[in-house]
Order: structure tokens, then sequence, then C-alpha cells
């Protein structure tokens, strides 16, 4: 039997609790996840690499289904190299939906045999990005409830590093 294997790519800087949303409905919809780290020199991450690899893999440890790895270069190559059909995107306000929607037409043209396909998180997410969850943390504000609270003492331990 062929298995329904998803990629769910993003850069993940750090992972929240809407793209853990994400990932916990996509995985009524596929029999595997593959929650794929975009390696990009060029932007400056909060978390390099493996930290944000070892957060996501302590994050889903409990979901079997839920594999974690890197990748670079297109995007679809990855998701063809991996034999998966589809790719997930987390889709907020209507603002994300054009640059999304761009994505989604390329990789189709690119890849015609895999599908993009679009998840709402819940409501209380629905505002949530990982830009504005470094912002508030770095102002001093309550991250408390919008990432897992590993990423909260991760971020914390960060700081007081620097
Ligand atoms: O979480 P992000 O940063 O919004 O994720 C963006 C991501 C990783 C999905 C996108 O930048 C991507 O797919 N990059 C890989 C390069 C690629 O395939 N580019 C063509 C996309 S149409």
């Amino acid at each position: 039997m062929r298995i329904r294997r998803a990629i769910y790519p993003g850069s993940f800087d750090p992972i929240t609790n809407g793209h853990l949303d994400v990932i916990e409905r996509s995985r009524r919809l596929f029999d595997e996840i593959i929650v794929a780290v975009l390696v990009n020199i060029e932007k400056k991450p909060l978390f390099n690499f493996d930290e944000r690899i070892e957060i996501i893999r302590t994050v889903v440890a409990n979901s079997p289904e839920v594999k974690v790895d890197t990748f670079d270069g297109l995007l679809v190559n990855y998701a063809q190299a991996k034999q998966a059909g589809c790719i997930i995107r987390g889709i907020r306000a209507i603002s994300d939906y054009e640059y999304e929607l761009q994505m989604a037409l390329m990789n189709r043209r690119l890849a015609p045999n895999i599908e993009t396909v679009f998840m709402m998180a819940a409501e209380p997410y629905s505002y949530l990005s990982s830009r504005l969850v470094k912002e508030v943390f770095m102002l001093n504000g309550s991250i408390t409830g919008l990432v897992p609270e590993l990423v909260e003492q991760k971020m914390k331990e960060k700081f007081k590093q620097s």
C-alpha cells in the first residue's frame, strides 16, 4: 500500500504552537509528515539548524509519523526525492494567500504531480508568526502559550548568553 506522505516545509525559527496545530491537523490527512527545515545560509536565524531540528524533534517526539529533516535547493526536488505527493503550508490571514498562491503555482509548474495543501491553524494562532514571537520576546513581552515551553526556555537561555 502506498503511504500518503507530505512535506511541511519552513524556516521554523522557532516552531510555534501555530505550526504544531497545523502538524496535528495534517496527521489526520497523511500517514507520514516530514517537517522540513530550509537550510538557508543567507538568513541570520535566531536558532541554528541543529537547534531547530533538536527543538522540533523534541516537541513532536510523541508522534512517530512526524519526521524531521532539513533540505536545501528546490522544495519540489526534495519532495520528489522523498516520494511525497503533497506540500503542506499553513495559511493565516488573506495577506498570506498571495505569496502562498505564487509559491504553490510555481511549485505546480515545476512538479505537476505534487499538490500544495493549505491548512488553517486554530483561530487563537491566526495572528501568530515566528517573527512576531521573536520581536515580542526581545521586547520583554510574554510569549507563553504561543510557543512550546521548550522554545520559551531555549529563548530565555539564548538571551541570557548574549
Ligand atoms: O517558513 P517560510 O520561511 O515561509 O518557508 C518558506 C519555504 C521554505 C517554504 C520556501 O522558501 C521554499 O520552499 N524554499 C525552497 C526553495 C524553493 O523551492 N523555491 C521556490 C519556491 S516557489
